[in-house]
Protein backbone atom coordinates (compact mmCIF):
# COMPACT_ATOMS: atom_id res chain seq x y z
CA UNK A 1 0.00 0.00 0.00
CA UNK A 2 1.34 3.33 -0.96
CA UNK A 3 0.89 5.82 1.76
CA UNK A 4 1.89 9.24 1.00
CA UNK A 5 -0.06 11.49 3.70
CA UNK A 6 2.03 14.00 3.29
CA UNK A 7 0.38 15.58 0.02
CA UNK A 8 -2.97 15.01 1.22
CA UNK A 9 -4.51 18.63 2.21
CA UNK A 10 -8.54 18.44 3.71
CA UNK A 11 -10.34 21.95 3.04
CA UNK A 12 -13.70 23.19 3.59
CA UNK A 13 -15.39 22.75 0.40
CA UNK A 14 -16.22 26.09 -1.15
CA UNK A 15 -19.69 26.56 -3.20
CA UNK A 16 -17.97 27.98 -6.10
CA UNK A 17 -18.39 25.98 -9.38
CA UNK A 18 -15.02 24.31 -9.53
CA UNK A 19 -15.37 22.86 -5.87
CA UNK A 20 -19.00 21.41 -5.97
CA UNK A 21 -17.77 19.62 -9.68
CA UNK A 22 -14.99 18.17 -7.67
CA UNK A 23 -17.12 17.10 -5.45
CA UNK A 24 -19.27 15.63 -7.88
CA UNK A 25 -16.97 14.04 -9.84
CA UNK A 26 -15.83 11.73 -6.43
CA UNK A 27 -18.91 10.96 -5.69
CA UNK A 28 -19.78 9.96 -9.46
CA UNK A 29 -17.05 7.77 -9.48
CA UNK A 30 -17.94 6.11 -5.91
CA UNK A 31 -21.97 5.39 -6.84
CA UNK A 32 -20.24 3.87 -10.52
CA UNK A 33 -18.32 1.68 -8.47
CA UNK A 34 -19.65 1.24 -4.87
CA UNK A 35 -23.71 0.93 -6.30
CA UNK A 36 -23.51 0.70 -10.01
CA UNK A 37 -27.08 0.07 -10.37
CA UNK A 38 -28.06 3.51 -8.28
CA UNK A 39 -29.14 5.95 -11.09
CA UNK A 40 -26.86 8.77 -12.06
CA UNK A 41 -26.37 11.64 -9.67
CA UNK A 42 -29.03 14.50 -10.30
CA UNK A 43 -26.12 17.33 -11.01
CA UNK A 44 -28.69 20.38 -10.55
CA UNK A 45 -29.54 18.94 -7.11
CA UNK A 46 -25.96 17.90 -5.76
CA UNK A 47 -25.11 21.26 -6.49
CA UNK A 48 -28.98 22.22 -4.62
CA UNK A 49 -27.89 20.58 -1.91
CA UNK A 50 -24.39 22.33 -1.53
CA UNK A 51 -25.75 25.67 -1.84
CA UNK A 52 -29.33 25.54 0.20
CA UNK A 53 -28.95 22.94 3.19
CA UNK A 54 -32.07 21.16 4.49
CA UNK A 55 -34.17 23.18 7.31
CA UNK A 56 -33.05 22.57 10.36
CA UNK A 57 -29.11 21.32 9.40
CA UNK A 58 -26.34 22.59 9.52
CA UNK A 59 -23.54 20.97 7.26
CA UNK A 60 -19.96 21.12 7.40
CA UNK A 61 -18.62 19.67 3.91
CA UNK A 62 -14.63 18.71 3.18
CA UNK A 63 -13.01 18.13 -0.06
CA UNK A 64 -9.26 15.95 0.20
CA UNK A 65 -6.22 16.46 -2.35
CA UNK A 66 -3.90 14.44 -3.20
CA UNK A 67 -1.33 16.23 -5.30
CA UNK A 68 -3.55 18.79 -6.01
CA UNK A 69 -6.24 15.77 -7.48
CA UNK A 70 -9.39 15.61 -5.67
CA UNK A 71 -9.83 12.22 -4.17
CA UNK A 72 -12.21 12.60 -1.34
CA UNK A 73 -15.43 14.24 0.09
CA UNK A 74 -16.67 14.59 3.87
CA UNK A 75 -19.81 16.21 4.63
CA UNK A 76 -20.72 16.13 8.72
CA UNK A 77 -24.24 17.26 9.27
CA UNK A 78 -25.77 18.37 12.49
CA UNK A 79 -29.34 18.22 13.32
CA UNK A 80 -30.77 21.69 14.98
CA UNK A 81 -33.78 21.71 15.78
CA UNK A 82 -33.65 18.23 17.39
CA UNK A 83 -30.88 15.21 17.83
CA UNK A 84 -28.44 17.80 19.05
CA UNK A 85 -26.20 14.79 20.54
CA UNK A 86 -25.82 13.09 17.02
CA UNK A 87 -23.68 13.71 13.92
CA UNK A 88 -23.98 12.23 10.52
CA UNK A 89 -21.09 11.57 8.33
CA UNK A 90 -21.02 10.99 4.70
CA UNK A 91 -17.64 10.14 3.82
CA UNK A 92 -16.51 8.76 -0.03
CA UNK A 93 -13.36 8.28 -1.24
CA UNK A 94 -12.97 7.97 -5.20
CA UNK A 95 -12.39 4.28 -6.10
CA UNK A 96 -8.75 4.87 -7.64
CA UNK A 97 -7.45 5.87 -4.07
CA UNK A 98 -8.74 3.80 -2.10
CA UNK A 99 -6.63 1.99 0.96
CA UNK A 100 -3.97 4.86 0.77
CA UNK A 101 -5.18 6.30 4.22
CA UNK A 102 -7.53 9.31 2.73
CA UNK A 103 -10.88 7.78 4.30
CA UNK A 104 -8.59 7.61 8.09
CA UNK A 105 -7.90 10.76 7.27
CA UNK A 106 -11.31 12.12 6.81
CA UNK A 107 -12.73 10.45 9.83
CA UNK A 108 -10.58 12.00 11.60
CA UNK A 109 -11.68 15.43 10.27
CA UNK A 110 -15.27 13.93 11.38
CA UNK A 111 -14.55 13.26 14.95
CA UNK A 112 -12.98 16.77 15.27
CA UNK A 113 -15.98 18.51 14.01
CA UNK A 114 -18.64 16.63 15.63
CA UNK A 115 -16.65 16.92 19.41
CA UNK A 116 -16.27 20.64 18.22
CA UNK A 117 -19.97 20.81 17.73
CA UNK A 118 -20.66 19.38 20.85
CA UNK A 119 -22.05 16.75 19.67
CA UNK A 120 -21.52 13.06 21.66
CA UNK A 121 -21.85 10.30 18.18
CA UNK A 122 -21.04 9.88 14.88
CA UNK A 123 -23.20 7.94 12.68
CA UNK A 124 -23.12 6.75 9.13
CA UNK A 125 -24.44 4.42 6.72
CA UNK A 126 -22.70 1.83 4.33
CA UNK A 127 -23.60 -0.72 1.82
CA UNK A 128 -23.17 -4.17 1.41
CA UNK A 129 -24.17 -7.52 -0.16
CA UNK A 130 -26.70 -9.68 0.38
CA UNK A 131 -26.78 -13.49 -0.70
CA UNK A 132 -27.52 -13.97 -4.27
CA UNK A 133 -27.41 -10.09 -4.63
CA UNK A 134 -25.09 -7.86 -7.23
CA UNK A 135 -21.81 -8.07 -5.65
CA UNK A 136 -20.87 -5.55 -3.16
CA UNK A 137 -17.56 -5.15 -2.20
CA UNK A 138 -18.08 -4.17 1.34
CA UNK A 139 -15.21 -1.22 1.88
CA UNK A 140 -17.70 0.55 3.67
CA UNK A 141 -18.35 -1.98 6.10
CA UNK A 142 -14.67 -2.72 6.74
CA UNK A 143 -14.40 0.54 7.18
CA UNK A 144 -16.23 1.48 9.87
CA UNK A 145 -15.46 -1.29 11.78
CA UNK A 146 -12.10 -0.38 11.25
CA UNK A 147 -12.94 3.18 13.04
CA UNK A 148 -14.34 1.72 15.97
CA UNK A 149 -17.91 2.30 15.05
CA UNK A 150 -20.84 -0.44 15.98
CA UNK A 151 -23.42 -1.75 13.48
CA UNK A 152 -27.26 0.15 14.86
CA UNK A 153 -29.87 -0.65 12.29
CA UNK A 154 -29.83 -3.26 9.22
CA UNK A 155 -31.77 -2.18 6.34
CA UNK A 156 -32.78 -3.70 3.15
CA UNK A 157 -33.04 -1.85 -0.22
CA UNK A 158 -35.76 -2.91 -2.73
CA UNK A 159 -36.52 -2.01 -6.29
CA UNK A 160 -39.00 -2.25 -8.49
CA UNK A 161 -39.21 -2.23 -12.14
CA UNK A 162 -42.30 -0.85 -13.35
CA UNK A 163 -41.86 -3.38 -15.93
CA UNK A 164 -42.21 -5.95 -13.80
CA UNK A 165 -45.37 -4.68 -12.32
CA UNK A 166 -48.32 -6.64 -12.06
CA UNK A 167 -51.43 -3.84 -13.08
CA UNK A 168 -53.97 -6.85 -12.72
CA UNK A 169 -52.34 -7.95 -9.42
CA UNK A 170 -52.29 -4.10 -8.01
CA UNK A 171 -56.13 -4.00 -8.42
CA UNK A 172 -56.88 -6.90 -6.85
CA UNK A 173 -54.48 -5.52 -3.44
CA UNK A 174 -56.12 -1.74 -4.16
CA UNK A 175 -60.34 -3.34 -3.97
CA UNK A 176 -59.34 -5.91 -1.13
CA UNK A 177 -57.96 -2.72 0.60
CA UNK A 178 -60.67 -0.22 -0.33
CA UNK A 179 -63.37 -2.55 0.90
CA UNK A 180 -61.53 -2.23 4.44
CA UNK A 181 -60.96 1.48 4.42
CA UNK A 182 -64.71 2.54 4.94
CA UNK A 183 -65.19 6.04 6.07
CA UNK A 184 -61.52 7.13 4.35
CA UNK A 185 -60.77 9.62 1.37
CA UNK A 186 -57.87 9.70 -1.27
CA UNK A 187 -56.69 13.11 -1.04
CA UNK A 188 -53.38 13.54 -3.51
CA UNK A 189 -50.56 16.70 -4.57
CA UNK A 190 -47.86 17.13 -5.89
CA UNK A 191 -45.40 20.04 -4.44
CA UNK A 192 -47.08 21.88 -1.87
CA UNK A 193 -49.55 19.97 0.47
CA UNK A 194 -53.00 21.74 0.65
CA UNK A 195 -52.73 24.00 4.04
CA UNK A 196 -55.58 22.31 5.59
CA UNK A 197 -53.41 19.02 5.68
CA UNK A 198 -50.56 20.90 6.26
CA UNK A 199 -50.73 20.14 10.74
CA UNK A 200 -51.62 16.21 10.17
CA UNK A 201 -48.58 15.61 7.54
CA UNK A 202 -46.03 17.10 10.48
CA UNK A 203 -47.38 14.94 12.84
CA UNK A 204 -47.01 11.83 10.28
CA UNK A 205 -43.34 13.36 9.07
CA UNK A 206 -42.71 13.41 12.97
CA UNK A 207 -43.52 9.94 13.89
CA UNK A 208 -41.60 8.38 11.15
CA UNK A 209 -38.58 7.73 13.56
CA UNK A 210 -41.01 6.56 16.51
CA UNK A 211 -43.01 3.99 14.55
CA UNK A 212 -40.41 2.51 11.86
CA UNK A 213 -37.81 0.25 13.96
CA UNK A 214 -34.77 2.06 14.44
CA UNK A 215 -32.74 -0.98 15.88
CA UNK A 216 -30.14 0.64 18.12
CA UNK A 217 -30.05 3.83 16.62
CA UNK A 218 -29.97 6.58 18.87
CA UNK A 219 -32.05 9.31 16.75
CA UNK A 220 -34.91 10.95 18.55
CA UNK A 221 -38.02 11.88 17.29
CA UNK A 222 -37.78 14.99 15.18
CA UNK A 223 -39.64 17.67 15.39
CA UNK A 224 -41.43 19.12 13.19
CA UNK A 225 -44.38 21.47 12.74
CA UNK A 226 -45.98 22.92 9.97
CA UNK A 227 -43.49 25.79 9.50
CA UNK A 228 -40.65 23.22 9.31
CA UNK A 229 -42.75 21.19 6.39
CA UNK A 230 -42.86 24.38 4.53
CA UNK A 231 -39.87 25.37 4.73
CA UNK A 232 -38.68 21.69 3.06
CA UNK A 233 -41.07 22.11 0.21
CA UNK A 234 -39.25 25.68 -0.31
CA UNK A 235 -36.05 24.05 -0.33
CA UNK A 236 -37.13 21.10 -2.51
CA UNK A 237 -37.81 23.24 -5.14
CA UNK A 238 -34.09 25.25 -4.80
CA UNK A 239 -32.97 21.36 -5.14
CA UNK A 240 -35.30 20.98 -8.56
CA UNK A 241 -37.13 17.98 -7.09
CA UNK A 242 -40.27 16.85 -7.93
CA UNK A 243 -42.67 15.06 -5.55
CA UNK A 244 -45.63 13.18 -5.25
CA UNK A 245 -47.85 12.24 -2.59
CA UNK A 246 -51.03 10.67 -1.31
CA UNK A 247 -52.83 10.92 1.67
CA UNK A 248 -55.78 8.97 2.84
CA UNK A 249 -58.42 11.51 5.08
CA UNK A 250 -60.37 9.76 8.08
CA UNK A 251 -63.44 11.64 6.96
CA UNK A 252 -65.02 11.35 10.65
CA UNK A 253 -61.91 13.75 12.17
CA UNK A 254 -61.17 15.23 8.99
CA UNK A 255 -57.49 14.60 9.49
CA UNK A 256 -54.81 13.05 7.33
CA UNK A 257 -53.85 9.59 8.49
CA UNK A 258 -52.09 8.28 6.20
CA UNK A 259 -49.36 9.37 3.98
CA UNK A 260 -46.70 8.06 0.71
CA UNK A 261 -44.89 10.36 -1.05
CA UNK A 262 -42.15 10.10 -4.18
CA UNK A 263 -39.35 12.06 -5.53
CA UNK A 264 -37.52 12.65 -8.17
CA UNK A 265 -34.59 14.63 -9.20
CA UNK A 266 -34.71 17.19 -11.51
CA UNK A 267 -32.24 15.44 -14.64
CA UNK A 268 -33.12 11.44 -13.95
CA UNK A 269 -36.59 11.36 -15.33
CA UNK A 270 -36.40 7.25 -14.92
CA UNK A 271 -36.15 7.15 -11.29
CA UNK A 272 -37.78 7.87 -8.33
CA UNK A 273 -37.13 7.98 -4.52
CA UNK A 274 -39.46 6.59 -2.04
CA UNK A 275 -39.98 8.36 0.97
CA UNK A 276 -42.23 8.20 4.16
CA UNK A 277 -44.77 5.68 4.03
CA UNK A 278 -47.14 6.16 7.47
CA UNK A 279 -50.22 5.60 8.68
CA UNK A 280 -51.64 6.75 11.91
CA UNK A 281 -51.49 4.20 14.68
CA UNK A 282 -55.22 4.68 15.71
CA UNK A 283 -55.95 4.11 12.22
CA UNK A 284 -54.24 1.07 11.27
CA UNK A 285 -55.80 -2.29 10.08
CA UNK A 286 -57.64 -0.41 7.11
CA UNK A 287 -54.55 -1.85 4.50
CA UNK A 288 -54.39 2.45 4.47
CA UNK A 289 -50.28 1.91 3.95
CA UNK A 290 -51.45 -0.57 1.10
CA UNK A 291 -53.74 2.20 -0.60
CA UNK A 292 -51.46 5.62 -0.35
CA UNK A 293 -48.94 3.18 -1.95
CA UNK A 294 -50.44 1.66 -4.97
CA UNK A 295 -52.40 5.15 -5.51
CA UNK A 296 -49.34 7.00 -4.84
CA UNK A 297 -47.40 5.24 -7.42
CA UNK A 298 -50.08 5.62 -10.12
CA UNK A 299 -50.38 9.27 -9.65
CA UNK A 300 -46.79 9.46 -10.18
CA UNK A 301 -46.70 7.92 -12.98
CA UNK A 302 -49.84 9.80 -14.67
CA UNK A 303 -47.29 12.70 -13.94
CA UNK A 304 -43.98 11.53 -14.52
CA UNK A 305 -44.41 8.88 -17.90
CA UNK A 306 -40.79 8.37 -18.16
CA UNK A 307 -40.56 6.63 -14.85
CA UNK A 308 -38.66 3.39 -14.71
CA UNK A 309 -37.28 2.27 -11.77
CA UNK A 310 -38.37 3.24 -7.43
CA UNK A 311 -35.95 2.18 -4.86
CA UNK A 312 -36.86 1.81 -1.23
CA UNK A 313 -35.29 1.21 2.08
CA UNK A 314 -37.14 -0.93 5.03
CA UNK A 315 -35.57 -2.01 8.26
CA UNK A 316 -35.09 -6.12 7.87
CA UNK A 317 -37.64 -6.42 10.87
CA UNK A 318 -40.41 -4.30 9.32
CA UNK A 319 -42.05 -6.69 8.36
CA UNK A 320 -45.73 -5.07 7.54
CA UNK A 321 -44.02 -2.27 5.42
CA UNK A 322 -42.60 -5.27 3.20
CA UNK A 323 -45.22 -7.21 3.10
CA UNK A 324 -46.65 -4.63 0.97
CA UNK A 325 -43.60 -3.38 -1.01
CA UNK A 326 -43.37 -7.53 -2.02
CA UNK A 327 -47.13 -7.93 -3.08
CA UNK A 328 -46.04 -4.62 -5.38
CA UNK A 329 -43.28 -6.31 -7.02
CA UNK A 330 -40.43 -5.22 -5.08
CA UNK A 331 -37.51 -7.26 -5.14
CA UNK A 332 -34.39 -7.05 -2.53
CA UNK A 333 -31.29 -5.67 -3.97
CA UNK A 334 -28.93 -5.24 -1.12
CA UNK A 335 -28.27 -4.44 2.80
CA UNK A 336 -27.54 -1.41 4.25
CA UNK A 337 -26.13 -0.71 7.62
CA UNK A 338 -26.59 2.70 10.20
CA UNK A 339 -23.16 2.69 12.24
CA UNK A 340 -23.36 4.39 15.58
CA UNK A 341 -19.95 5.34 17.33
CA UNK A 342 -19.98 7.03 21.00
CA UNK A 343 -17.27 9.48 21.05
CA UNK A 344 -17.48 10.43 24.77
CA UNK A 345 -16.29 6.80 26.25
C1 LIG B 1 -15.05 3.44 3.08
C2 LIG B 1 -14.11 4.36 2.32
C3 LIG B 1 -14.44 5.79 2.65
C4 LIG B 1 -12.66 4.04 2.76
O1 LIG B 1 -11.78 4.96 2.14
P1 LIG B 1 -10.20 4.65 2.08
O2 LIG B 1 -9.50 5.90 1.73
O3 LIG B 1 -9.96 3.46 1.23
O4 LIG B 1 -9.91 4.27 3.62
P2 LIG B 1 -8.46 4.07 4.31
O5 LIG B 1 -7.42 3.77 3.31
O6 LIG B 1 -8.23 5.23 5.21
O7 LIG B 1 -8.76 2.75 5.19
C5 LIG B 1 -8.76 2.76 6.61
C6 LIG B 1 -8.96 1.33 7.11
O8 LIG B 1 -10.30 0.90 6.82
C7 LIG B 1 -10.29 -0.52 6.52
N1 LIG B 1 -10.71 -0.72 5.13
C8 LIG B 1 -11.01 0.22 4.21
N2 LIG B 1 -11.39 -0.35 3.05
C9 LIG B 1 -11.34 -1.68 3.23
C10 LIG B 1 -11.61 -2.81 2.41
N3 LIG B 1 -12.00 -2.66 1.12
N4 LIG B 1 -11.46 -4.04 2.93
C11 LIG B 1 -11.06 -4.21 4.21
N5 LIG B 1 -10.76 -3.19 5.04
C12 LIG B 1 -10.91 -1.93 4.56
C13 LIG B 1 -8.86 -0.97 6.72
O9 LIG B 1 -8.72 -1.35 8.07
C14 LIG B 1 -8.10 0.32 6.42
O10 LIG B 1 -6.82 0.34 7.01
P3 LIG B 1 -5.58 -0.39 6.23
O11 LIG B 1 -5.65 0.04 4.79
O12 LIG B 1 -4.41 0.13 6.95
O13 LIG B 1 -5.82 -1.85 6.37
C15 LIG B 1 -14.23 4.12 0.79
O14 LIG B 1 -14.11 2.73 0.53
C16 LIG B 1 -15.54 4.60 0.22
O15 LIG B 1 -15.66 5.75 -0.21
N6 LIG B 1 -16.59 3.72 0.20
C17 LIG B 1 -17.93 4.12 -0.25
C18 LIG B 1 -18.61 5.09 0.72
C19 LIG B 1 -18.67 4.54 2.13
O16 LIG B 1 -19.08 3.42 2.37
N7 LIG B 1 -18.30 5.37 3.11
C20 LIG B 1 -18.25 5.01 4.52
C21 LIG B 1 -19.36 5.70 5.25
S1 LIG B 1 -19.28 5.29 6.99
Amino acid sequence: VSTDIQSLVVTPLGVDDDAIAAAYRVEAAARAYDVPDFPPICRHRHAGVIRHPWPGTQCHRFLARLDGHPVGVLNVEFTTLDNLDNAFADLIVDPAYRRRGVGRTLYQRAVEVTLAGRRKRLMGNTVGQLPGGPIREGAGGAFATAMGASPALHEIRRNLQLSDVDEAALDRLLADAYARAEGYSLVQWSGFVPDEYVDDVAVLAGRMVTDAPMGDLAWEKENIDAERVRADEAIRQLHGSRRYATGMRNDATGHLVALSTLALFRTVAHHAWQGITLVHPADRGHRLGTIVKIENLRYTLAHEPALKVIDTWNAEVNSYMISINDAMGFRPLDAWIDWQQDLTG
